[in-house]
């Protein structure tokens, strides 16, 4: 079948390992299903693992992807859930130790089909196209765990959004404006600034500038590069959501004076359950709105998208289409 799939690693240029070609036909282990993909969307996870993070090299050829809407074994609609845990595992499968995403230890989705455990799809409303449901497995539903499960904001909090053109970000700025949150959104670039506010935030600013306001929370996922000015940005007692280091994990100062004065909290995040992607699913038919898509592209077209997302290009989500 089809497939965009990563055949080695390279730190500096990542792209080099990406293959557009064919790999076999997946088989459905018992209790697993086959969904034809109709629409799949990049993350910075791909990019991650063509660099080798993450991914093993002896799990190499990979198909790539961690998101896709398609049609389950009965034709019904459905939207893949990425996390897949162990099955003997009980509860929210992000604690599981032994979980992982699609194309870490399992293929991807970036393909004509993909297989996953039968509990791990979601009922895709009429309402949302492919396109749109391909875009919330990853970024949207860790947005939303970010916010109202790690986060525990509710309406009124005040949040900063820190590198507002990501598929994370957009997807943080357009759910946390629809729950009735304040939002706070900076960016190192004019236009994106400009399309955060379209998005939705109340205020945006260039990445570093110091606020008018103390915030109740920041939400983290760039990393080293805005890392001292996320923990500057708080209010006493405030805290860090943090799902993602895009420039960099390592820091310089990690502000531990502030934190610990200040009574700060850094809580961790990732992904999210199958029950929170149904309420995200839930949330979008319910309220109208709609993951922020920077283009849509055929995915014979992939590397197209592979080399805006790396080139920090993009504003919101990359979409691959079968
Ligand atoms: N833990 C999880 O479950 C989980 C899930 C999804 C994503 N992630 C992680 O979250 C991060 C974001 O993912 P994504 O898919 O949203 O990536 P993305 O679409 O590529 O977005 C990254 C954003 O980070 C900002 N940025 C990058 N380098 C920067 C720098 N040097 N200084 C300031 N801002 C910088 C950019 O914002 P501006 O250009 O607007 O400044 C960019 O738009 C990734 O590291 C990813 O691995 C983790």
């Amino acid at each position: 079948m089809f497939a965009v799939y990563a055949e080695s690693f390279s730190t500096d240029d990542p792209l080099s390992g990406l293959v557009v070609g064919e790999r076999p036909d997946p088989v459905a282990p018992d209790g697993w299903t086959t969904v034809t993909v109709k629409a799949a969307s990049l993350n910075h996870h791909d990019l991650w693992s063509l660099r080798g993070v993450g991914l093993k090299e002896d799990a190499l050829p990979m198909i790539l992807g961690c998101d896709a809407a398609g049609l389950d074994e009965d034709g019904n609609e459905v939207v893949v859930h990425a996390v897949v845990s162990d099955p003997g595992w009980r509860g929210d499968e992000t604690l599981d130790p032994r979980r992982s995403l699609l194309s870490e230890r399992h293929q991807g989705t970036f393909a004509d089909r993909v297989v996953v455990p039968r509990g791990n799809v979601v009922p895709k409303p009429a309402s949302l196209s492919f396109e749109e449901a391909a875009c919330l497995p990853t970024a949207w539903l860790t947005a939303y765990r970010m916010l109202f499960t790690q986060g525990g904001l509710k309406a009124g909090d005040t949040i900063l959004v820190q590198g507002a053109g990501g598929g994370v970000a957009t997807a943080l700025i357009a759910l946390g404006r629809a729950a009735g949150l304040r939002v706070l959104a900076t960016s190192r670039d004019e236009g994106k600034r400009a399309k955060a506010l379209e998005l939705g935030a109340h205020e945006v600013y260039e990445s570093g500038a110091r606020l008018p306001v103390k915030v109740d929370a920041v939400m983290e996922t760039v990393g080293r590069a805005t890392w001292s000015h996320s923990v500057r940005s708080l209010r006493p007692g405030g805290r860090i959501v943090i799902s993602g280091t895009t420039s960099g994990p390592r820091l310089d100062d990690a502000e531990l004076t502030r934190i610990f004065f200040l009574q700060l909290s850094v809580i961790g995040s990732t992904m999210g359950t199958r029950d929170e992607l149904a309420s995200l699913v839930t949330m979008l038919d319910a309220t109208g709105l709609r993951p922020v898509i920077d283009r849509v592209v055929p995915m014979t077209e992939a590397r197209e998208g592979f080399a805006a997302m790396a080139a920090g290009e993009v504003f919101g989500k990359v979409v691959l289409t079968r």
